[in-house]
């Protein structure tokens, strides 16, 4: 049990903050499906401290997904207060920074990863966001900046002595991005560097198995990404499997395509009809990979911009499978 300001947590498995995947569409799909915490898609503090309309878009949130974290990066440290104090009247239940993005563009200039090779400035950089907000300040970062340079318990007791709420950590390093395994190993050490600091893990966590291994090593908290994407009943999968020590259901092919269709129509409601459909495209397979004779029907659904005949191709979909007849 931890808490994070006044809520209370027992074992969370946590929706990963995903930059053009974890809108208020899908955070509220995993919500539904038993995400216990979820999390904004990482913005710029720069940005939103100069009250961009597309970074104050991003951090919207609404009452039915909470708990919910809003994540900010930056390294400049008038910004992030600024960032932090414009974040607060978004009333999110606390605020995430961003300290392990690996992108160049980003971590090159010392923004999220690039923290990890100035510890002094990954300490300004948090004690700036709890200047500006009264809000719980939580952390999520990886190892290290390479396999050389594994800082990762100098940083949760750094955080530990700053007031910071709880750590996730994505057990890989900068240089690695998402090459190579991620490394569990260190969640126990970090668990021993810092035992007062909640700790949340990150990274190939895929499955019910993974969630009750990394409870088994002492974590807080589980995080899942691109599991989730695949999937997004894991987050209950993995609750029926802690609570009950056997498998859930899956979803039926129905649940799978109707899930699709929907999301397909939020999406679109949020970002229009034309950058709604294409930018969909990438969850078909999702989706739909489990499911027979799915790689034609995400051939043919890509020609279309419009959601009619999508949602009808997939609605015959269920049909085709609904009749078959295996030989
Ligand atoms: C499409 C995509 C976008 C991401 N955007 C963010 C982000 O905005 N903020 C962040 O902290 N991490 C971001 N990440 C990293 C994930 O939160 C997570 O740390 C990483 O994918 C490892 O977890 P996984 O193996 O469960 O996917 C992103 C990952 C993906 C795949």
């Amino acid at each position: 049990m931890f808490n994070i300001g006044p809520l209370e947590f027992h074992q969370p498995i946590a929706l990963a903050p995903m930059e053009d995947v974890s809108d208020i569409a899908f955070r509220q799909i995993c919500k539904e499906r038993g995400a216990d915490i979820v999390y904004t898609e990482f913005t710029n503090c720069e940005a939103l401290s100069r009250n961009v309309q597309r970074s104050l878009d991003k951090i919207r949130i609404t009452e039915t997904e909470r708990p919910v974290a809003i994540q900010l990066y930056g390294s400049n440290g008038e910004s992030l207060e600024k960032a932090a104090a414009i974040t607060e009247t978004y009333a999110p239940d606390f605020i995430d920074i961003n300290c392990g993005c690996w992108v160049k563009k980003v971590a090159g200039r010392g923004d999220g990863a690039g923290l990890l090779r100035d510890l002094d400035k990954f300490e300004m950089v948090v004690q700036s966001v709890m200047k500006g907000t009264k809000l719980p300040v939580t952390v999520k970062t990886r190892l290290g900046w390479d396999d050389d340079t594994i800082v990762i318990e100098d940083v949760a007791r750094m955080l530990l002595d700053n007031g910071v709420e709880a750590l996730t950590v994505h057990c890989r390093t900068r240089c690695q991005g998402y090459t190579g395994d991620a490394d569990w190993s260190w969640l126990p050490k970090i668990k021993s560097a810092a035992p007062d600091l909640p700790l949340i893990a990150n990274g190939d966590i895929v499955s019910p198995e993974d969630v009750k291994a990394i409870f088994d090593m002492g974590c807080d908290g589980a995080m899942i990404g691109r599991g989730a994407i695949s999937n997004p009943w894991i987050f209950e999968q993995a609750h029926h499997f802690l609570d009950m020590g056997e498998h859930k259901t899956p979803p039926t092919h129905v649940e799978r395509i109707e899930l699709c269709i929907r999301h397909l129509k939020e999406n679109v409601e949020k970002r229009g009809v034309q950058r709604g459909v294409t930018s969909f495209r990438k969850f078909y397979t999702h989706y739909l990979h489990e499911l027979r004779d799915s790689k034609n029907v995400r051939v043919y659904l890509m020609q279309f911009t419009e959601v009619e005949p999508i949602e009808e191709a997939l609605l015959e979909y269920i049909q085709r499978l609904n009749d078959y007849v295996p030989a």
